[in-house]
């Protein structure tokens, strides 16, 4: 299967099932931004959910916070994006489409006569480069003039920085400690594209760590074994897991180190999460633009200093996406194609399916009060439509881990067939019993 159409297929399942469609589909879409669906929303939640707890609740040294995406314009002078989060914009003259300038589909330099435009092809009909802020703008309160300008947020860490001293001061944490958020971050990208991969609207999971200047190091390295971990956890194939070291011209302006972890996606190997050793930077910048004390008083040591972080960054749109790319597979089964989402049973928006066998003997009544019983415990979904075979079939698609079915021998033995999503085999449990099987298997 060409890697092309296994993007294809997989954006198709994502609307006919409801995992993900574009905005505004009906007046035509709105470029690079997109609704999650009823099964969408559950695996981005529970991806988020799975982070969360990694993050903050399975550890004593990060705290949690959820910041306004609106911020003081100043924030993005201090945390250098207006200056610098710009991206170079080149047109063509002829077609009307537009690049970044370092496209590497361009051949010659953009603005001289030899360059030639990747689409249709003229020569000398690019533009020089210009930059490009990529920040969405918008206005604060009735009056559109320059001293309303508000930004929202690209990023969700400066919600994090401009708050480290209200965390601190709140909290009882002592350097080294973290704050951890998940929100929308905007950026008006000049090439979005590949689905959910780059788009205009998305959402972060961001952690930044406080730790002593000598220390970032270590602290940088720990960092970024703990988050490829996560990943694992998640179930990726490790094999399409792999790092990628920041060359000196590729850092940001605020990175003294940096490493993303790349997935490989039908489209080739991509970031998915940032792990960055950011230096003094930003408190630093901070306590510049807001005038106020940003210093740390470590009193074990007695001494002061501007905490070094280091910042771990993924998008939870991205990880979402490569869930899926990962969880993709075609196989065939007595002669026909089945469709399968493998998803770890953590992240599967469904985790179980309860199926009466056929609508009558009283099967659709036992069927409804187990299930009933079971979402009360986690989500479960109720079909007693069609074949069994092709309700099986609807459940691989979504990526249900198990079929619970009642057929007519629980009636006589209180025992129901719970179907493996991935061996395909089944077993009979106690109906008493099939929650507690389940959880176990999901936990
Ligand atoms: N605070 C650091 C920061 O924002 P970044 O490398 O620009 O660093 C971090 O972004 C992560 O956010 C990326 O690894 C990616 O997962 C996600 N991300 C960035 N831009 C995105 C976009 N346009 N669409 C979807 N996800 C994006």
């Amino acid at each position: 299967m060409a890697d092309t159409t296994v993007m294809e297929k997989l954006v198709s399942l994502c609307k006919r099932r409801g995992f993900v469609f574009q905005s505004s589909e009906i007046y035509g879409g709105l470029g690079s931004v997109w609704d999650y669906g009823p099964l969408g929303v559950e695996l981005k939640k529970n991806v988020k959910d799975r982070w969360w707890r990694a993050m903050v609740h399975a550890r004593d040294d990060i705290e949690g916070l959820d910041a306004a995406i609106l911020m003081h314009p100043r924030v993005w002078e201090a945390s250098g994006h207006v200056a610098g989060f710009t991206d170079p914009l080149v047109d063509c003259k002829q077609c009307k489409n537009r690049f970044r300038g370092d496209d590497p589909r361009i051949k010659g330099t953009p603005g001289e006569p030899d360059a030639q435009c990747p689409v249709c092809g003229t020569k000398g009909s690019l533009t020089a480069p210009r930059l490009f802020n990529l920040m969405f703008k918008t206005f604060m309160g009735p009056v559109e003039e320059q001293a309303a300008v508000v930004y929202l947020r690209p990023e969700t860490a400066q919600g994090i920085y401009v708050n480290y001293q209200n965390v601190l001061n709140a909290s009882r944490q002592k350097v080294p400690f973290g704050i951890a958020q998940i929100g929308k971050a905007f950026r008006n990208e000049i090439t979005p594209g590949n689905f959910i991969f780059r788009t205009r609207e998305f959402e972060q999971m961001e952690m930044q760590f406080f730790v002593a200047p000598e220390t970032a190091g270590e602290w940088f390295e720990r960092w970024r074994e703990w988050r490829m971990e996560w990943h694992k956890d998640l179930g990726l194939a490790p094999a399409r897991l792999r790092w990628h070291q920041h060359g000196p011209t590729e850092l940001a302006h605020y990175a003294k180190a940096a490493f993303d972890i790349e997935y490989e996606f039908p489209f080739g190997w991509q970031e998915i999460e940032g792990i960055h050793n950011r230096g003094d930077y930003d408190l630093t910048r901070h306590q510049e633009y807001s005038g106020k004390k940003l210093d740390y008083f470590d009193q074990a040591a007695n001494r002061r200093f501007v905490p070094f972080i280091v910042e771990t960054s993924a998008g939870a749109d991205r990880v979402a996406l490569t869930t899926l790319v990962d969880a993709y597979r075609e196989e065939t089964v007595e002669g026909e194609t089945r469709v399968v989402l493998g998803f770890h049973p953590s992240i599967a928006p469904i985790k179980a399916a309860v199926l009466p066998l056929v609508k009558k003997d009283g099967m659709p009544e036992v069927a409804e009060r187990l299930y009933h019983d079971l979402r009360a415990a986690f989500p479960c979904f109720y079909d007693d439509s069609g074949a069994i075979g092709r309700r099986y079939r609807r459940m691989d698609e979504a990526g249900t881990p198990f079929c619970v079915t009642v057929d007519g021998e629980t009636l006589n033995d209180g025992q129901v067939t719970v179907r493996d999503r991935d061996s395909m085999q089944q077993v009979r449990v106690a109906q008493a019993q099939v929650g507690a099987y389940i959880r176990e298997r999901i936990s």
